[in-house]
């Protein structure tokens, strides 16, 4: 199908690579002969009619900015009844053949909700540092998002080593431990905290003690201790820290202990290359899928298990947005095939950490 009227937005929390992902759409959807407008701030630019067309001049070199340039929200009428009899309502009156949503689990939910009554075609991509969407290998700032992490604990151990020190770094992933995982391995850690664990405060502060004496005790050498804390664990980290601190003048005298909330630090900053490669081929195949007619699907990039239909590029699948959502729940309350293979992995390393 030829002159499509696509109509892009981006929706809940921002993710780096959601400009690289924009600016493919537009691209190629002008290439294509199609018009392309960007919905400002998400599913509420849409209730409110907040629109731009999207020029090739307006895009240029966006692809290596964080954030997005479309801006983003979190809309509580959206999902409402009169939120998405509006919302139809907005597509019929901007004449739009197709709608692309990035976004992370909330986002895609509102597409699939929006995609029932069918007001034009709708097509999702992955976007979430959390790396919580189901069927989605990787979605799309999840790199940038652990190489944020790597570089703080990096600079965060700099400084630790020089003082002797133990420190619990904090970072997002709200209920998923992939982030903490992923960047504490890489980061040299010497534990990692995840909420899927289902360890208790009491069963943690014990394993953290023995990592701590391990570290600094008698028999120890290293001159830091890093503790890669999801945000899933709901201990706060300050109160893991007291209560560690109250050990350690036993357990390992002279040792400090602090803690870092890496927050929304870990959300900002440029895509690396591989998020800026998954934004764009995702956003190529959602082009594609548009004039092909795809609806209520997710362009996923390297799904577990082949789930969903071939594309064109091998990395990505349209994975029914149902099926997507399905998979989330499982992997949010912990029985997703995904989650227990991620523990399994961690566990084969784990005792490696404390090395
Ligand atoms: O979903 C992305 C995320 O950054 C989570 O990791 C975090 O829990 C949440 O969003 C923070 O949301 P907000 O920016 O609304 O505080």
């Amino acid at each position: 199908m030829r002159d499509m009227h696509i109509a892009v937005l981006t929706s809940g929390g921002d993710a780096p690579g959601m400009n690289a992902a924009i600016r493919t759409i537009a691209v190629a959807g002008i290439a294509r002969g199609h018009k392309v407008t960007g919905i400002r701030r998400g599913y509420q630019g849409l209730l409110e009619g907040d629109t731009t067309e999207i020029t090739l001049p307006g895009i240029v070199g966006i692809t290596h900015q964080g954030g997005t340039i479309l801006g983003s929200s979190r809309s509580a009428e959206f999902p409402t009844p009169e939120g998405q009899a509006r919302a139809r309502a907005r597509l019929a009156a901007m004449g739009a053949d197709a709608l692309i949503v990035i976004g992370g689990n909330g986002s895609l939910t509102g597409a699939h909700l929006l995609a029932r009554e069918r007001p034009c075609t709708i097509v999702g991509l992955p976007a979430s540092i959390d790396n919580d969407i189901g069927c989605s290998g990787l979605s799309i700032g999840v790199d940038s998002a652990v190489n944020t992490i790597v570089e703080a604990c990096d600079r965060i151990s700099d400084t630790a080593r020089a003082h002797r020190r133990a420190f619990i770094v904090e970072v997002m992933g709200r209920r998923c431990g992939f982030l903490a995982m992923r960047a504490g391995l890489a980061a040299e850690a010497d534990a990692i905290l995840y909420g899927e664990s289902g360890l208790g405060e009491d069963e943690l502060v014990a394993r953290l003690r023995e990592v701590l004496r391990r570290a600094f005790g008698p028999d120890g050498y290293k001159q830091r201790a890093l503790i890669v804390k999801s945000e899933g664990v709901s201990v706060p980290a300050a109160r893991l820290a007291k209560r560690l601190a109250d050990h350690l003048i036993d357990d390992a005298p002279g040792v400090d202990i602090r803690e870092t909330v890496l927050g929304h630090v870990v959300r900002g900053g440029n895509p690396t290359a591989l998020d800026r490669v998954i934004a764009q081929r995702v956003g190529f195949a959602a082009v594609v899928g548009c004039e092909r007619g795809a609806h209520d699907v997710m362009m996923a990039w390297e799904p577990p298990g082949g789930a969903g239909a071939e594309t064109a590029d091998p990395s990505v699948r349209a994975v029914p947005i149902a099926e997507v959502l399905a998979e989330t729940e499982r992997l949010l309350d912990g029985t997703s095939p995904v989650i227990r293979k991620r523990m399994e992995l961690l566990s084969q390393v784990e005792h490696l950490l404390v090395a």
